[in-house]
C-alpha cells in the first residue's frame, strides 16, 4: 500500500532541524522580553472578515492566497496568513488597551498561504511576529528595530541587510497615489491584467509586480519619499538618527511598498544574499490606522514578522551541532544483569535531570561504543558482569579517554558532579 504523503508546501520540521528551531525560539523568549514583551498565543483561524478588513482587499494574500472555507457552510472562516490582524483582535476584543498606554506582543506560530511553493516559500510557515501598540515616536520604531537586530546578531546572523523606507500617511499619500496615475496614465496596455486591476484598486501595488515589462515601467516612476508631509519626514528622519546613535547600518529603499494595506511611515525588511529569490527574512512597518480600522480607538501601532525557515536556513549546520550536546553519559552493558543494572541508573539519573543513553538490543560492545561515539556521549561506562559483581565499573572521558573507576552506588553523584 502507498503512504500518505504531506500536503504539498507543509512540510515537517525533523530533528536535528527541530533543535535549531527551539534555539531560534527561546533566544526570542529571552531577548524580547528583555525588552519588555510579553508572549500572546493566538488561533490559527479567525473569521475571514479580519483579513481582508486589516490586511486589504487589494492584496495578493487576501485575493489569492488565503486558504478560506465556510465553516459547514455557516461562517466563513480563514487560516490565518499572517498574526498582525490578529494580535490586534485580540488587543481590541480583551481591552488590553485600557490596562495599559503601551502593549508589546509577541506570538509564535503557524501561518499559512496558498502561494506556489518554492525554496524557502511553503503553504504553511512560521513566523516569530512581534508587535507595539500605543506609542508613535519615532524612537520606537528605532527600538524594535534594534531588538530584531539584536536577536538576529544572538543567532549569529551577519552580512544582512536592513532596508527602511516611509510609505507617508493618510495626508500625503494620496499625492503619492496620483502621481503613480498620472505616471502610467497612456501605459494601461502595457502593464499585466493584474496590474490594470491594481490601477483601479491600489495603484500601488504595481511596485510590487514581479511581471518584468512591469517591473521595467514603475523602474522610472515617481517614488514616495518625494511626496512626504512635513511630519512623515521629519518622523523618517528621527527614526534614522536613532538608528545611527546604535551604528545600525540600513539602506533606504524608496521602492518597497510592502505587500500589506495597512503600513503608514516606517516600514522595513531584513534581506539576505544566502536566500536567493525568497530573499527577505523579516518583513514589518508602523500601521498608525490598522487598529481603528479593526473597530478599536485610535491607537498607532509598529511591528515585524520573522520568517523562521528562512532564518533557520542561514544558520549553518556546524553551528546547530554546536548547540545541541550529546547525552552526559553513556551506559554499554554485557550481559542481562548488567542491562537491567544500567537499565535502573540510566533512568534513575534521567529523573535527577541528566541526559543519559544506554542500548536495550543487547548489540556487541564495539557497535554500543560506536553509537556512543555518534551521539557524541561525553562519557561512558562499561558495565560487564565484573562489573556487577565488583559494583564499581570504569568510566572514560571520551574527550581525554582518560578512565577513573567509580562505585555503582555512587555513579549517581559522580555523574550529578560532573554535569554541574
Ligand atoms: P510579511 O512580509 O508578509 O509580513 O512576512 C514576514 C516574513 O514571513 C517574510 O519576510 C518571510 O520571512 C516570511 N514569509 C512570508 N511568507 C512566507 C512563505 N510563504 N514561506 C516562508 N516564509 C514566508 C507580515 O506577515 C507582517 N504581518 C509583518 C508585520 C508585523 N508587520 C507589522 N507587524
Amino acid at each position: 500500500m502507498e503512504i500518505i504523503t504531506a500536503v504539498r508546501g507543509f512540510k515537517d520540521i525533523l530533528p536535528p532541524e527541530t533543535d535549531k528551531w527551539r534555539h531560534i525560539e527561546e533566544t526570542a523568549h529571552k531577548v524580547f522580553c528583555v525588552f519588555g514583551f510579553r508572549e500572546i498565543r493566538i488561533p490559527l483561524l479567525e473569521k475571514t472578515e479580519l483579513f481582508c478588513r486589516g490586511i486589504g482587499e487589494s492584496t495578493d494574500i487576501v485575493e489569492k492566497e488565503m486558504y478560506t472555507f465556510l465553516d459547514r457552510g455557516e461562517e466563513s472562516l480563514t487560516l490565518r496568513p499572517e498574526a498582525t490582524a490578529s494580535v490586534i483582535r485580540a488587543y481590541l476584543e480583551h481591552n488590553l488597551h485600557a490596562a495599559e498606554s503601551v502593549t508589546k506582543l509577541y506570538t509564535i506560530g503557524p501561518m499559512f498561504r496558498r502561494e506556489r511553493p518554492q525554496k524557502g516559500r511553503y503553504r504553511q510557515f512560521h513566523q516569530i511576529d512581534a508587535e507595539i501598540l500605543g506609542p508613535d515616536d519615532p524612537r520606537t520604531d528605532a527600538e524594535l528595530i534594534l531588538m530584531l537586530l539584536h536577536f538576529l546578531e544572538k543567532l549569529g546572523l551577519r552580512k544582512l541587510t536592513l532596508e527602511i523606507n516611509s510609505l507617508g500617511c493618510a495626508a500625503c499619500r494620496p499625492a503619492f497615489r496620483e502621481a503613480i496615475l498620472s505616471f502610467l496614465r497612456g501605459r494601461e496596455e502595457e502593464l499585466c491584467g493584474d496590474c490594470r486591476r491594481r490601477l483601479v484598486t491600489n495603484p500601488l501595488r504595481v511596485f510590487d509586480c514581479k511581471v518584468e515589462t512591469c517591473a521595467a515601467i514603475i523602474s522610472q516612476a515617481p517614488l514616495l519619499p518625494d511626496f512626504l508631509c512635513a511630519g512623515c519626514r521629519d518622523h523618517f528622519e528621527k527614526v534614522q538618527a536613532s538608528l545611527r546613535l546604535f551604528d545600525i547600518p540600513f539602506k533606504l529603499n524608496a521602492k518597497m511598498v510592502r505587500g500589506l494595506d495597512y503600513y503608514t511611515r516606517t516600514t522595513f525588511e531584513v534581506t539576505t544574499e544566502f536566500l536567493g529569490a525568497q530573499n527577505a527574512v523579516v518583513g514589518g512597518g508602523r500601521y498608525d490606522h490598522l487598529v481603528r480600522d479593526l473597530g478599536g480607538p485610535d491607537i498607532s501601532g509598529i511591528g515585524f514578522a520573522i520568517g523562521i525557515e528562512r532564518l533557520a536556513a542561514m544558520i549553518p549546520e556546524a553551528d546547530a551541532d554546536a548547540l545541541l550536546p550529546g547525552p552526559l553519559l553513556f551506559i554499554a552493558t554485557l550481559g542481562e544483569a548488567a542491562l537491567e543494572k544500567a537499565f535502573f541508573l540510566c533512568n534513575g539519573l534521567r529523573m535527577k535531570g541528566i541526559h543519559v543513553e544506554m542500548d536495550h538490543a543487547g548489540r556487541s560492545l564495539k557497535s554500543q561504543m560506536k553509537r556512543a561515539d555518534k551521539l557524541k556521549s561525553a562519557y561512558t561506562l562499561i558495565l560487564g558482569e565484573r562489573e556487577i559483581t565488583e559494583n564499581k565499573a570504569l568510566l572514560r572521558n571520551m574527550l581525554s579517554s582518560t578512565q577513573t573507576e567509580v562505585g555503582l552506588d555512587s555513579l549517581e553523584e559522580t555523574i550529578t558532579e560532573l554535569a554541574r
